[in-house]
């Protein structure tokens, strides 16, 4: 099993690695890559840590040495979020890093599996697709915008506010990941409730959190660390899943069915080829169903401006 990470120097990046450096299974390559030349220094701080994962390092303008080979490819490459930015602010410098990307692994690796954690997700992954169509390599069971990061942050608010263990706290988000398009979904946890104003506090924190640590870091950046770990356990679900596992079910990004965006988080089980069945997204809330189809003109733009800006 080989795992590449592009942007493997950022904050990201680097957390991203030392928990797959210890994290994947024995025999399993780590690949990582960023324009920045500290990236072989990275790799050579990381291999000293003692896991039977091999690990190699690659910078400069060309990532097909990083690629050559890989299962799976991790895109965390591109700029993040400063207090008073939108994810939208990032397009205009993400959208063509994305698409430069992915237009190597078009080339270098095309069956892999593709995680894109680059922002704003809702728009970087119908970009991501539409390169790899005009590739001619596109296939939507492939390609993934991790949106784990909205789970493990509800998996944790839900736990603070009742006083549970957040290991027995699983919620599904839906969606799409930023801001109005991110739907937690409470009313489904089971033994669980919550008041109405619960509801309406916890989702606007849940949709809000990004902004939260953007804030609390005052110009230093966004979300790494806890971004770092929501990469790697969205990884390690690709790397079981590849390796036969059976019932490995993680909400992501997609192209789905069409039911609500072309693109939209859900529940999906995975499999040997990465997305094998998209799962219902099962009954919803008023509440939950209003959110829906609020989302929904906001999700159909982010989604159009991504593949205007590979198509024009
Ligand atoms: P960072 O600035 O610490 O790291 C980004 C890295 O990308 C840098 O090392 C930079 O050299 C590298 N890079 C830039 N252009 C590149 C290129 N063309 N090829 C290869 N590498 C390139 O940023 P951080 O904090 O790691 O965030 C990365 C991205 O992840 C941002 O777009 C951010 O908005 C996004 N993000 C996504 C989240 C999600 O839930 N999906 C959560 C938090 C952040």
């Amino acid at each position: 099993m080989k795992v590449a990470v592009l942007g493997a120097a950022g904050g990201i990046g680097q957390a991203l690695a030392l928990l797959l450096k210890t994290q994947l299974p024995s025999g399993s390559e780590l690949s990582l890559y960023d324009i920045a030349p500290v990236t072989p220094g990275v790799a050579v701080d990381l291999s000293h840590i003692p896991t039977p994962v091999k690990i190699k390092g690659f910078s400069g303008e060309d990532a097909t040495p990083a690629l050559e080979g890989a299962d799976i490819v991790l895109i965390s490459a591109g700029v993040a979020r400063k207090p008073g930015m939108d994810r939208s602010d990032l397009f205009n410098v993400n959208a063509g890093i994305v698409r430069n990307l992915i237009s190597q692994v078009a080339k270098a690796c095309p069956a892999a599996l593709i995680g894109i954690i680059t922002n704003p997700v809702n728009t970087t992954v119908p970009i991501a697709a539409e390169t790899l169509k005009k590739a001619g390599v596109y296939d939507k069971r492939k390609l993934f915008g991790i949106s784990t990061l909205d789970i493990i942050r509800s998996n944790t608010f839900v736990a603070e506010l009742k006083g549970l263990s957040p290991k027995d706290v699983e919620v599904r988000v839906i969606g799409g990941h930023s801001g109005v398009t991110i739907l937690p979904l409470l009313s489904q946890l089971e033994g669980i409730s919550f008041s109405d104003q619960e509801v309406a506090d916890l989702t606007k924190r849940i949709q809000n959190a990004g902004t939260e640590v953007v804030e609390a870091k005052a110009g230093g950046g966004s979300a790494t660390l806890s971004m770092g770990q929501a990469a790697a356990r969205f990884g390690l679900s690709l790397v079981r899943a590849l390796q036969g596992e059976k019932d490995v079910v993680e909400c992501a990004y997609v192209e789905g069915d069409g039911e609500h965006t072309r693109f939209f988080a859900q529940p999906l089980l995975l499999g040997k080829q990465g997305l094998s069945e998209i799962l219902p997204i099962g009954p919803l809330s008023a509440f939950e169903q209003q959110v829906l189809e609020n989302m929904q003109d906001v999700l159909k733009k982010d989604i159009e401006l991504g593949v205007k800006f590979v198509n024009q």
